[in-house]
């Protein structure tokens, strides 16, 4: 099995932002309520005329380049979205075709806010074994087209935005270290939109009954978040023969600021070695990582060698973690 790692990243967030005042003019709630029960602040919101497909084009544009492989080296797009252009083909099909990526094999993968951890650990298997030389994995989200604007519960959350990474074969002993996935279809309704599909075909009835956004059971997703944030990442890096102490970078989805403070206490992790974006973007779902990840680099933070733990929780539910030694691109 040859070792694989993250060799460029990318992300790309629409230019409209909408802040608490924004929403205190949409819906009973405010900027005190918001800031102080979940630390978001603003998020972005696509552009009418943007779709997921569009926002994970420029996202992943930005990996290859960082990764510095052209389009024609990737041989496998995988999009990782709850809000997909359409209900098929895959917005992955509709990546290929925009970034010209020829060869690439194509589909997309259902996670929610899990899904950029499910789709790195997905595509590291192909890399490892030879199969595949470079896989782009994106995460994206256009929530906003999914969120019921007149829910207080659910709109102040959720922003759009779309994360990448590119993956390909690293040196011995960088790469990833482990992988722990795992799920709980117990949990399926605390979090989702329940129409749409073959159960729920979409009806004058279920538009007439708010059937195709977003519904969440706020308090229980929040215990469990809390929850398996920690015991995901616990697995994950004993599976890696490391310990929290061990950890340089802790890059866990973005959900709600108490949710992370939560783990940082557990795991005793200064400021300084923990991602937060959410206060500018929201929960992205499974944009969330990547893009936090990307921002990380960008601003110097990650260094040759560094133990990186990534962690993700959400619907299904779902939740994932995985050790990362960053560096080591074979050039
Ligand atoms: N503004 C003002 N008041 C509000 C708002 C709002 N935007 N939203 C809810 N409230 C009210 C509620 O109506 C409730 O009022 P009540 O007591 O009169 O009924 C009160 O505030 C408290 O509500 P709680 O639900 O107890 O608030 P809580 O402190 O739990 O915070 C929150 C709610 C932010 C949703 C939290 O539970 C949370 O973050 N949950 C986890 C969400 C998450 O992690 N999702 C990740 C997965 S997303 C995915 O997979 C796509």
């Amino acid at each position: 099995m040859r070792s694989v790692g993250i060799i460029g990243t990318g992300a790309y967030l629409p230019e409209r932002r909408l802040t608490n005042s924004d929403l205190e003019k949409m819906v009973d709630t405010s900027d005190e309520w918001i800031t102080s029960r979940t630390g978001i602040k603003e998020r972005r919101i696509a552009a009418e005329d943007e779709a997921s497909s569009d926002l994970a084009v420029k996202a992943a544009k930005q990996a290859m380049e960082n990764a510095g492989i052209t389009a024609d080296q990737v041989d496998l797009i995988i999009v990782a979205t709850v809000t997909p252009d359409m209900s098929f083909p895959a917005t992955a099909c509709l990546v290929q075709e925009q970034i010209g990526a020829p060869k690439a094999a194509t589909f997309d993968l259902s996670a929610a806010c899990t899904g950029f951890i499910y789709g790195i650990s997905t595509a590291a298997q192909f890399i490892a074994t030879g199969t595949y030389q470079h896989a782009l994995v994106i995460g994206v989200e256009c929530l906003s087209r999914i969120v019921d604007w007149t829910d207080r519960n659910t709109c102040v959350l959720f922003g759009d935005g779309a994360g990448a990474a590119v993956l390909g074969p690293v040196k011995e002993g960088y790469g990833f270290q482990s992988f722990e996935l795992g799920g709980d279809g117990s949990g399926k309704d605390l979090l989702k939109v329940a129409a749409g599909g073959s159960r729920l075909p979409a009806s004058e009835n279920t538009v007439a009954n708010s059937l195709h956004t977003l519904y969440m059971n706020g308090r229980e997703v929040f215990k469990f978040a809390v929850r398996v944030m920690t015991s995901a990442s616990d697995v994950a890096l004993e599976k890696a023969n490391l310990s929290f102490e061990d950890i340089d970078l802790f890059v866990p989805h973005q959900a709600n600021l108490r949710i992370i403070d939560a783990a940082m206490k557990r795991y005793g992790l200064p400021d300084e070695k923990v991602v937060v974006n959410l206060d500018r973007y929201g929960n992205m779902s499974s944009a969330s990582i990547p893009v936090a990840l990307h921002e990380a680099i960008e601003e110097g933070r990650v260094s040759d060698g560094d133990t990186l733990v990534l962690c993700g929780f959400g619907g299904g539910l779902t939740w994932g973690a995985t050790v990362l030694n960053w560096g080591g691109a074979i050039k």
